[in-house]
């Protein structure tokens, strides 16, 4: 085979390597867990709850949440950052090996966090691209068969800007193009936080800006929407906004402005932003109400692993205990995207 054969055939393999791992990812009921905080934001957490900020605590409480029993009944896929990736279960297996053999997909964050945005003040733009294709290679060599990079847009009366929108956009595209060429999955999360006092209007139109200039750059890049997964947030109001949105508002209001996004996309995949894990799913479970041309289901981080960090506190003892908190939210949203919620489980918001 020529060279160049020789390497549209890889790109081949990898394009429809995306394709079937994207659709593993948001299968019927099931939604992704992010447990990929990273060891800054982890042992914030861990000092909250009054846990040790070491990196034993860190990889325990990884390995706690991984290993709950019946977890890939609802969980298709980890995202693990990368500290946790290179780190062992306690009998020695590292943890993308343990997580197949648990039946879960491993996940890499890959963006190496948001930064102040040169030139456009008050504004953040993602970092990470400096030699992503050579993170990616071995990254996809340890077993990470998909990856995440997440763009943060903040409200206020003048943000975000147009400029600001695109910046954050473009790099989503090129990360995403890269995990692809690498035949790794990008979840594309462009994330329009709930920080401040907008209105779930003002963040419908904020959303859909950020969502048509993030469809935009992908097209652009020749990004194939089928080995994606998106990850959006669900459109609701601020949280200092005076009023708070019902379960079938937010839902209106986000399937209204998903109807733009192409046929062909493997699926949508909520982050919680700050929501409760109650309010999170409820909201979920009204979304489900929306006929969609892809599977709308979750990728929580907080809104999942809350109450178990809560229970386990760092304390041995309360591993079982930290384990049934978390499957009793993998369960409630597992049974939203399923259709199964009861009328009163959509009302604790
Ligand atoms: O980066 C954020 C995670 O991917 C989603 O976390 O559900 O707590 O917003 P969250």
């Amino acid at each position: 085979m020529s060279e160049r054969s020789e390497t549209a055939q890889g790109q081949s393999d990898a394009t429809s390597r995306c394709r079937q791992v994207a659709a593993a990812m948001v299968a019927p009921g099931k939604g992704i867990l992010a447990a990929d905080e990273s060891i800054g934001t982890m042992n914030k957490r861990l000092d909250k709850v009054g846990a040790a900020q070491t990196e034993e605590n860190r990889r325990d409480y990884r390995e706690l949440l991984v290993s709950t029993a019946g977890l890939s009944d609802g969980i298709s896929g980890v995202i693990l950052c990368d500290e946790t990736l290179r780190q062992r279960f306690a009998d020695g297996r590292g943890f993308p090996e343990a997580l197949c053999e648990l039946g879960l997909l491993p996940g890499i964050k890959v963006d190496t966090g948001s930064k102040p945005c040169p030139g456009l003040p008050g504004e953040q733009v993602t970092e990470g691209l400096d030699n992503l294709p050579a993170r990616l290679a071995e990254y996809a060599q340890m077993g990470a068969a998909f990856a995440k990079w997440r763009a943060v847009y903040t409200i206020t009366s003048d943000l975000p800007t147009e400029t600001g929108i695109r910046a954050n956009a473009h790099a989503l595209a090129r990360y995403a193009a890269a995990c692809q060429e690498a035949g790794i999955v990008p979840i594309v999360e462009p994330e329009v936080m709930m920080d401040g006092d907008h209105s779930i209007e003002k963040d419908a139109e904020v959303t859909s800006a950020v969502s048509a200039a993030v469809l935009a750059e992908l097209a652009d890049f020749g990004v194939d929407f089928a080995g994606i997964v998106l990850k959006p947030n669900m459109v609701i109001e601020g949280t200092d906004h005076a009023e708070r949105s019902s379960p079938k508002q937010v839902a209106e209001a986000t399937a209204a402005g998903l109807r733009a996004l192409p046929d062909d996309l493997a699926g949508v995949a909520f982050l919680s932003g700050g929501q409760s894990p109650e309010r999170a799913t409820a909201n979920l479970a009204a979304m489900q109400a929306h006929q969609t041309r892809w599977p709308l289901t979750f990728s929580f981080g907080r809104a999942l692993v809350d109450p178990a960090l809560q229970a386990w506190r760092g304390d041995s003892g309360k591993l079982s205990a930290a384990q049934d908190a978390l499957a009793q939210r993998v369960a409630a949203n597992a049974a939203a995207v399923r259709g199964e919620r009861t009328d009163q489980e959509l009302h604790p918001v």
